[in-house]
């Protein structure tokens, strides 16, 4: 499962690229979903929840995929505060991508809907219906929702910066293997 010393592992690569396109799928279905008051976009949401539960599913592989493999060490002359603004920033990541499905699955429950994640397949509640839980879980999915977005267009400012900027070998320990 380890990677090389300059290179994350083919696991761990592949989880972040896939994982990568679908949170930034989920995020512009999430916005197309509420985007019109007066239509629902039934279909969106179909396609939401599955996608959304797949992401949990994933991140907890990916959750045990790091702890248990290496990872590449950023540049020797990064500066202290980039070194900390990194690690800080992928634990947001990380838990942002555990906790939106959960929310999402939450709030679904608080509203009494049945979660179904398919026209046959439906997941137990994970919390009680209650409108007061419903409203706090939909602000909070809108509100981290913005949190993830921003984290993630600043994520990749950063793998810019490291590529094209400081031109060393972050982004390639992440897109590229040993080879
Ligand atoms: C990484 C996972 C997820 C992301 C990035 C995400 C993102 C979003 C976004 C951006 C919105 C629009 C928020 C707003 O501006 O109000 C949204 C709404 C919503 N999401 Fe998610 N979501 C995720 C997972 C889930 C899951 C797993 C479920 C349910 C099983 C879910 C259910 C909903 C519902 C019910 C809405 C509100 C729709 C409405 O008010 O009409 N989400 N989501
Ligand atoms: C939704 C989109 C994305 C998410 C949630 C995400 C999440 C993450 C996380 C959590 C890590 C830390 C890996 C670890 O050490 O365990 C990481 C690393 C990395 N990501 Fe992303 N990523 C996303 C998109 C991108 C994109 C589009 C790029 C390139 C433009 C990128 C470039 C990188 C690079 C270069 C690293 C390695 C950083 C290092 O060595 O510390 N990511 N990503």
């Amino acid at each position: 499962m380890s990677g090389s010393n300059k290179h994350f592992s083919p696991l761990a690569r592949l989880l972040h690229w896939s994982m990568a396109v679908m949170i930034i799928a989920m995020l512009f279905i999430g916005a197309g979903m509420v985007a019109s008051v007066s239509e629902r976009h039934e279909w969106l949401l179909n396609l939401h929840k599955p996608l959304g539960i797949a992401i949990l599913v994933l991140v907890i592989l990916r959750i045990i995929v790091r702890v248990s493999s290496q990872t590449p060490p950023l540049p020797a002359d990064l500066p202290g505060w980039q070194v900390l603004a990194a690690k800080l920033s992928h634990y947001v990541l990380y838990a942002l991508m555990l906790a939106m499905p959960l929310i999402g699955w939450a709030m679904i429950s608080a509203a009494g809907d049945p979660v179904m994640l398919s026209s046959s397949v439906r997941l137990p509640s994970i919390v009680a219906a209650d409108a007061g839980t419903f409203a706090f879980l939909r602000q909070a999915h809108s509100w981290l929702a913005y949190t993830l977005f921003l984290t993630v267009l600043t994520h990749i400012a950063a793998a810019l910066f490291h590529a094209w900027v400081r031109r060393d070998e972050v982004l390639g320990s992440m897109l590229r293997g040993r080879g």
